[in-house]
């Protein structure tokens, strides 16, 4: 990938998620794009939990910018969700995420498999540049849309979790114990609400990354119980909260830093 050429990518990204219903913000889809974009491996990008399909535009046009096949959008678009509360009982999201994608230009470049992820991990034998997991949130579900899929991560793929520093204690749980506790992942972080992750099982365990990760386990582990709360603190426990938060680095992201840190040589 061309990072001179990645502005103008993102930016026409971003003008057609921008128009598409869903849950991501600006920064966050930005950074989808380009993990998606830079991820230094071989595979498909992955996506559990389309919805309406907003992150699945940013993905699918960068994709189609770049030539990277097909993204595959895994979402049953059932309501209820059977583990997923925040569904209650609204109609299906199918209509609209194929609106949204035909709306963007990019129905052609996304394979849209309307089941259950733990359903398509059944069958899936292909590797994975970018795994993106925005499915149900519940512990249980975030752990197994992780250990499911997490065995066809190719060397230097990216992970990205949505909602890990959102409203829900499951991601982030996963996060820091599945993920920032595995030496078979290298360079971590957060970013707005997402954490992230590159799968690198040959040196994960290399000095320079386990620090790191582990810095981070150890302060984003002390905002599992706030989490928990609904992140509603008062007294004390709100002056923890944000002692704790300050020192998570979450901020921004410089695109050719960030391809540099994940560069495989
Ligand atoms: C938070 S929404 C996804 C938001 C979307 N990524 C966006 O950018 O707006 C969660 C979605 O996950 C789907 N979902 C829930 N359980 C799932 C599962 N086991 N496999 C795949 N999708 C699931 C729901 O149907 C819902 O559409």
């Amino acid at each position: 990938m061309n990072l001179a050429e990645f502005g103008p990518v993102c930016d026409e990204g971003w003008r057609r998620v921008s128009g598409t219903p869903g849950f991501l913000s600006e920064r966050e889809a930005r950074f989808l794009m380009l993990a998606a974009a830079a991820a230094p491996a071989d595979g498909a990008i992955v996506e559990i939990g389309s919805f309406k399909g907003r992150s699945t535009v940013g993905l699918a046009y960068v994709a189609q910018r770049y030539g990277l096949g097909r993204v595959v959008a895994i979402d049953p678009h059932t309501s209820p969700s059977t583990t997923d509360p925040d569904l209650g009982s609204r109609r299906s999201s199918y209509e609209e995420f194929q609106e949204s994608l035909r709306r963007a230009g990019v129905a052609d470049a996304v394979e849209i498999r309307r089941a259950f992820s733990q359903e398509v991990a059944r069958d899936w034998s292909r590797p994975i540049r970018l795994l993106w997991i925005d499915g149900d949130h519940v512990y249980e579900a975030v752990k197994q849309d992780l250990a499911l899929f997490r065995p066809y991560l190719a060397p230097g793929a990216i992970l990205a979790m949505h909602d890990v520093l959102g409203t829900w204690p499951g991601p982030l749980r996963v996060f820091v114990e599945d993920v920032l506790g595995s030496d078979a992942f290298g360079p971590a972080g957060c970013f707005k609400s997402i954490g992230w992750a590159q799968y690198r099982p040959a040196d994960g365990s290399a000095r320079r990354f386990r620090w790191r990760r582990r810095r981070l386990a150890v302060v984003a582990r002390q905002l599992i119980p706030v989490a928990l709360a609904g992140w509603k603190t008062t007294g004390l426990g709100r002056w923890r909260h944000r002692f704790w938060w300050r020192l998570l680095p979450h901020g921004t992201v410089d695109p050719a830093r960030w391809a540099a840190r994940v560069a495989i040589k």
